[in-house]
């Protein structure tokens, strides 16, 4: 367990999935916990367990990351309500698959407006705060199709290896302010948005990793806790890989 006693992180897309499970682990080393999402009733559960799980403060921040006024907006509160932000896990993220010729401009746009341009919204917004905090810590969900690609997923991929850029870009910038960022690139977990994928394509990819099994939440968030701990305070602009063994 790592000890986050007096941090504060905003985890985005934080109500379920991934994003709980690193806002529990947060919370279970002590840190205050801004939850955003646009899942309310979720958000509020994950809220309530997190409560439980050892966060003296966690409270919902409902905007949605691909609006650029809204991430400011949602920071600014963030930090008049906690007095001052220490991490921030770019987390929410979809996924809309389909082959090229019959991809949508408008299923292009949603995906890279989430899952790249909110994360690129939210660190210019939080970058100031971090700064501030002197000992400022960024991790963002990249996938592992980031960087091997995967037939299908056009768009997807195309946000995380692009996060991944985003990732190395910012961490140069903003090293000389004790600011690190980092990407962690699960590769097939376990949750709601994997389980609603056709079952071929599961089995597929089940296929292909080493360690035969899925992974959990759980594994991710030991990942990003990690970082975003002082335990990790010589690593930035890293692409950890927590994939059993999918990519090499
Ligand atoms: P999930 O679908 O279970 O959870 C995503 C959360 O993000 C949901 O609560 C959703 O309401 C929220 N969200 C979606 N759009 C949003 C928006 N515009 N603004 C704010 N919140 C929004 O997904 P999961 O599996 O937990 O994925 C979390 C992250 O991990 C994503 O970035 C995903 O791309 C990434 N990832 C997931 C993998 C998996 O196998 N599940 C593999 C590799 C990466």
């Amino acid at each position: 367990m790592y000890d986050f006693k007096g941090k504060t992180a905003l985890i985005t897309g934080a109500a379920r999935g991934i994003g709980r499970a690193i806002a529990l682990e947060l919370a279970r080393g002590g840190a205050s916990l801004a939850i955003n999402d646009v899942n309310e009733s979720a958000a509020q559960e994950a809220i309530q367990l997190a409560l439980q799980a050892g966060s003296p403060k966690a409270q919902f921040y409902p905007f949605n990351v691909a609006d650029s006024a809204a991430c400011d907006a949602g920071v600014e509160k963030v930090v008049a309500d906690f007095g001052g932000l220490h991490i921030l896990v770019n987390n929410a993220g979809i996924s809309i698959d389909n082959l090229l010729l019959r991809f949508k401009d408008e299923d292009w746009k949603k995906v890279l407006d989430i899952n790249l341009t909110g994360a690129f919204y939210l660190t210019r917004a939080a970058a100031r705060p971090l700064m501030k905090a002197k000992t400022g810590a960024v991790v963002n969900i990249a996938s592992v199709v980031g960087e091997m690609g995967n037939g299908g997923q056009a768009a997807y991929s195309a946000s995380k290896g692009a996060l991944i850029a985003l990732t190395k870009t910012v961490a140069r910038e903003l090293a000389s302010r004790n600011v690190r960022v980092n990407a962690v690139a699960p590769g097939f977990i376990d949750t709601p948005m994997t389980q609603s994928l056709p079952e071929a394509a599961k089995t597929k990819m089940f296929e292909a990793i080493p360690l035969a099994r899925l992974g959990t939440p759980q594994d991710i968030a030991d990942c990003v806790a990690w970082l975003s701990s002082d335990k990790a305070s010589y690593v930035t602009g890293a692409v950890i890989r927590v994939n059993g063994g999918m990519y090499m």
